[in-house]
């Protein structure tokens, strides 16, 4: 068995409601509290989103973890083939892209508003992302038992 409990394909828009149902399943088999688990929704959608726009295609997999210290949690790996980050700390700063803020006159151009994996962040306790041989992978953790940290936490 795998130690991933439930994966799928991201590659049209469609994925990102599979996705966040799965998530959503997850989160009621393990018993996840309500809020958590529609935060860790719209974490998924966030993800799956950023595939399709800037990872071409690629997968989320989703797997129940349990820390010694922090207690249960899901980690939510999203796997793409698309380029590196420029910066990935500018890219998590709301209203930047990977190289920094988006022009104002910019936002009438592009979809989305820079504000996808600042949401992410507030969400959930860890991320990372490593290299792989093609493109990347994105890993967050959310657990069950804490609030996400507050930005002055982090
Ligand atoms: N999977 C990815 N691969 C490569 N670059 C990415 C990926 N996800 C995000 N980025 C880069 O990081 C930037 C910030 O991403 P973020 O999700 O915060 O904003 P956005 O997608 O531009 O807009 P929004 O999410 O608010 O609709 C993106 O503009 C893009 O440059
Ligand atoms: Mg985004």
């Amino acid at each position: 068995m795998s130690i991933f409990e439930d994966a799928c394909d991201v590659r049209e828009p469609l994925d990102v409601f599979d996705a966040r149902r799965r998530v959503r399943q997850l989160c009621e088999s393990i018993g996840f509290p309500k809020q958590a688990g529609r935060e860790l929704e719209l974490v998924a959608s966030e993800l799956c989103t950023n595939i399709l726009k800037y990872g071409v295609r690629g997968n989320l997999r989703l797997r129940h973890i349990r820390d010694p210290r922090r207690g249960v949690g899901i980690e939510v790996v999203a796997q793409d083939e698309g380029p590196p980050f420029h910066d990935l700390s500018i890219a998590l700063a709301d209203g930047c892209d990977d190289r920094g803020p988006i022009d104002a006159a910019a936002f009438a151009r592009r979809s989305g508003l820079g504000t996808g994996l600042g949401t992410i962040v507030r969400f959930t306790h860890a991320l990372s992302v490593e290299q792989a041989p093609v493109g990347k992978r994105i890993t967050v953790r959310r657990y069950a038992s804490e609030p996400p940290p507050s930005p002055a936490e982090r």
